[in-house]
């Protein structure tokens, strides 16, 4: 059976000790570091931005998984790959223009993936699927990490996975927000293969095993 893959979201590290968590990642069986850019008008909150990714990136031995809740992410994607992300996740809600934007990251040598708020139906992605090489179902409306799990996002899971299955793609599904070891397991039985986690991994006495716990459901 495949193991379902964790990305830590940095969002809840302890950043007067950045390298001592990413180093922590490094060590752990995490196949991703997730990192949350939010500029205050897409979302109601501001987190970092280039110089802090830049930072992350200089001593991370994992690949970057880069989420953007920012209006106008079209025009940061050479920035972005600039810092040395290695998939960028756009929000279906920020791009009117999504598949020039999807283009785009392409063509920039990046991974490309798609957010969708717990609002918006799945079927908002049904015609750029096959181009896409990541889903990302929110679990939470984006903005802050330590939320409660939004329960509408399990059949959304559910019915992704079905056409990802139906169509023979292989695109990924990443579930972000109110991760713990019962929403997880819920979640992976439903068909994710991403996991995001922040505050139950960097809250957790044991950041590390918490980790390896999440890997194993
Ligand atoms: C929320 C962010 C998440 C956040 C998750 O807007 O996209 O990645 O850090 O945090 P937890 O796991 O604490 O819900
Ligand atoms: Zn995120």
């Amino acid at each position: 059976m495949k193991m379902i893959e964790i990305a830590p979201s940095m969002l809840s590290a302890d950043f007067g000790n950045l390298d001592r968590d990413v180093e922590m990642v490094n060590r752990s069986e995490a196949s991703w570091m997730h990192l949350d850019v939010m500029d205050g008008v897409f979302v109601p909150n501001i987190s970092y931005g280039f110089p802090v990714i830049k930072a992350i990136g200089r001593n991370a031995r994992k690949p970057l998984d880069a989420h953007l809740m920012i209006v106008n992410p079209q025009n940061y994607v050479n920035q972005v790959r600039d810092c040395g992300v290695d998939l960028m996740t756009v929000h279906q809600e920020a791009c009117p223009h999504l598949h020039r934007v999807v283009q785009q990251i392409k063509d920039a040598g990046m991974k490309a993936g798609v957010a969708l708020n717990p609002a918006t139906p799945t079927m908002m992605l049904d015609d750029i699927l096959p181009e896409l090489d990541l889903v990302l179902i929110m679990s939470v409306n984006p903005g802050f990490g330590g939320q409660k799990f939004i329960d509408l996002a399990l059949p959304k899971v559910r019915r992704m996975r079905g056409l990802i299955d139906s169509l023979e793609l292989a695109t990924r599904i990443e579930v972000d927000g109110g991760v713990n070891m019962q929403t997880g397991k819920l979640l992976a039985d439903a068909g994710a293969d991403i996991l995001v986690a922040g505050s139950f991994v960097f809250g957790a006495d044991d950041p590390e095993a918490t980790i390896a716990s999440l890997r194993q459901l």
